[in-house]
């Protein structure tokens, strides 16, 4: 499918631009063909250094996840990978929820249920999505379902295998599913229990101080380099 698409036609083509390329971001194009709607994350514009060495290395982190999430319900279908620097992706019919529609949306406690499951779901494939706290990350459909994309930040188990790596991937878990907690806290605080609301107050100060040593550790370094 989508096996006649040619990058530099596509803005000749009668396709939609669901976003301009920055010099750090692809170009998101809408295409079409017999009917089937698809999605193409194309680095094929961007300067010369990014789109061959970044690009590249994202389109390739990226199509690996979706090769392996492929049976993973409510993640899109990659279609196929164009010379390694573009994507071409099933398109979810809705908006992502950083869109300003989807700011003014309610969303329910199901709702976000539902991404639990995804995300576990996908764990348990040996993937980790890192970037979930992005709300542009995840889609809603016209029935009101999430769908999660952007698996160009991920981690895969085996690369995390040996200890001490090991403990990181299990904080990246963690992570995937407090950024899905951050998320349900910001749109619809009223589904969070207090506890978990606690929780998140109580990791925000430790994460603080962290971030207050590791900034101090960066001045002493830069300053003895
Ligand atoms: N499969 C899809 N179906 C529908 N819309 C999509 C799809 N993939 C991407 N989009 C739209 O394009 C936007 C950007 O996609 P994506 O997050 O994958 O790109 P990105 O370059 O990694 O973005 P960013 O750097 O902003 O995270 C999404 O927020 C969404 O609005
Ligand atoms: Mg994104």
């Amino acid at each position: 499918m989508f096996e006649s698409i040619k990058l530099s036609e596509l803005d000749r083509t009668n396709c939609g631009i669901l976003r301009k390329a920055t010099s750090t971001r692809p170009y998101v194009w809408q295409i079409e063909e017999s009917q089937v709607r698809a999605v193409v994350k194309d680095f094929s514009r961007n300067g010369f250094f990014y789109r061959n060495i970044v690009g590249r290395f994202l389109v390739w982190r990226e199509s690996k996840a979706y090769k392996r999430l492929e049976e993973v319900k409510n993640v899109p279908t990659l279609y196929r990978t164009i010379g390694g620097i573009a994507l071409v992706l099933e398109a979810i019919d809705g908006k992502d929820m950083g869109n300003r529609a989807a700011k003014n949306m309610e969303f329910s406690e199901n709702f976000f249920h539902e991404i639990r499951e995804i995300v576990k779901e996908v764990h348990r494939h040996g993937v980790v999505h890192c970037d979930l706290k992005a709300a542009p990350n995840t889609l809603v459909d016209n029935e009101g379902h999430p769908h999660i994309i952007d698996w160009a930040a991920c981690m895969c188990y085996e690369e995390f295998r040996i200890f001490p790596l090991n403990l990181i991937y299990k904080r990246f878990i963690k992570d995937d599913l407090l950024s899905i907690l951050k998320l349900q806290l910001k749109r619809a605080p009223g589904t969070v229990s207090q506890e978990d609301a606690d929780m998140l107050h109580t990791r925000s100060r430790t994460e603080r101080i962290i971030r207050a040593i590791r900034n101090t550790l960066r001045v002493f370094l830069q300053r003895i380099a």
